[in-house]
């Protein structure tokens, strides 16, 4: 049967994902070899358990295909452990609560309002801030994290877990010095970096792996992989704990999951195969340096700036003006989104900035001329409401 129906509304949607300039840092386009993998035949198959550990027969080439995603993942994230099932980045994070935390545990992490995550212990509607005692930092004026504050609340709260990632933050993240504080207190340190992986991977922004035990990635964000996410497990980690590896695996099955996912686990293992490259390393060089010059033409155009040394910055607008913006931009073919600045007074629903990033027209090959030419555009649509 031809579901006409949503045939059409993919269509559109594919119309829409060519046609406009998509500056949300998370999002990214994925190769076609990795769309490939992903509406392939392992969509059919249920593989619970672990490769030549299956509760299922018929498991022979879907283990060979979740053993390269480790194999490869291993190689350009450079970890000891990798499980490559967790279905995205929610649940990796929730599965590392889940291995090393009991109920009532203390957990700290950067407050949404600054950049950080909800499965980052935001208190009381998330399953890490409702099962935790949640702590949580915050930025300065300038939108960066002061870490002798941090080390101050740290040493004061002694946490069990420090979640160490971000997802609107455009300053390179100090892993040394997290590490450092994390020691002082024997807590376990976790970088969530989702949102800069395709970086990391790219040698453009310091590797945490020294210094953490642990770290979590979405796949799908500059990593330019598949949906889905990763937890790596670092020397330092099995230093700590020599069983980590097989908490974090518990935690993920049967702990928090059933079956996972194999389709993306085989897009996720050409993912990796396309991180490997020269091309890749390229594409990450140039997503910071597109940030640079599109942040640079902001400024020049006299807009306030947060930022940036990464993929994302974040641009003020005004008072509760964040919303209007964004549907502006939107109107003229510009697709970014709504944002809190740092200390905004304005309420999340209509907050005061946007945040936006280059990963996506990178990969569509764009370079500096193009971004500083689109800054010129956005800070005209941005000053006209
Ligand atoms: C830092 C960080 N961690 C975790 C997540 C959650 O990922 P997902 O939306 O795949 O559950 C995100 C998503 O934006 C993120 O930015």
């Amino acid at each position: 049967m031809v579901d006409q129906q949503i045939r059409d509304l993919i269509k559109k949607e594919e119309e829409r994902q060519q046609n406009l300039v998509h500056l949300i840092p998370s999002e990214n386009f994925a190769s076609d070899e990795v769309r490939m993998a992903l509406g392939s035949c392992l969509t059919n198959k249920y593989a619970e358990g672990y490769p030549g550990r299956r509760y299922y027969q018929g498991n022979e080439f879907v283990d060979q295909i979740e053993n390269l995603a480790i194999e490869r993942g291993k190689k350009v994230l450079g970890v000891e452990h990798l499980n490559v099932q967790p279905y995205s980045g929610s649940p990796a994070n929730s599965a590392v609560q889940m291995a090393l935390l009991e109920q009532g545990d203390k957990i700290c992490g950067l407050k949404l309002s600054a950049g950080g995550h909800l499965t980052h212990g935001h208190p009381k509607i998330t399953f890490s801030g409702k099962f935790f005692e949640s702590v949580q930092y915050d930025v300065e004026e300038d939108g960066r994290i002061d870490y002798d504050k941090l080390e101050e609340l740290i040493l004061a709260e002694k946490p069990k877990m420090i979640m160490a990632g971000t997802t609107a933050y455009p300053y390179i993240l100090d892993f040394k010095r997290f590490g450092e504080i994390a020691d002082k207190v024997g807590a376990w340190l976790v970088a969530d970096i989702s949102h800069i992986a395709g970086l990391v991977v790219g040698g453009v922004h310091p590797s945490p792996n020294e210094y953490v035990h642990i770290v979590t990635s979405t796949t799908h964000k500059s990593l330019r992989g598949p949906r889905g996410a990763v937890i790596g497990v670092t020397k330092k980690g099995l230093e700590k704990d020599p069983e980590l590896a097989k908490k974090i695996d518990k935690a993920v099955f049967p702990g928090l999951q059933g079956g996972p996912h194999e389709n993306q686990i085989a897009a996720l293992a050409v993912a990796f195969g396309e991180c490997d490259t020269q091309e890749f390393k390229d594409y990450a060089a140039q997503i910071v340096k597109n940030a640079k010059a599109l942040a640079e033409s902001l400024r020049k155009n006299g807009l306030k700036v947060f930022g940036t040394e990464n993929h994302l910055m974040v641009v003020e607008v005004g008072f509760e003006k964040g919303k209007d913006a964004a549907v502006k931009l939107e109107e003229n073919g510009i697709v970014v989104n709504a944002n809190t600045i740092p200390h905004d007074t304005a309420s999340p629903f209509r907050p005061s900035g946007i945040r936006i990033g280059t990963p996506a027209m990178t990969t569509r090959g764009w370079k500096e001329k193009e971004f500083e030419e689109l800054g010129n555009k956005i800070a005209g649509i941005i000053k006209s409401i």
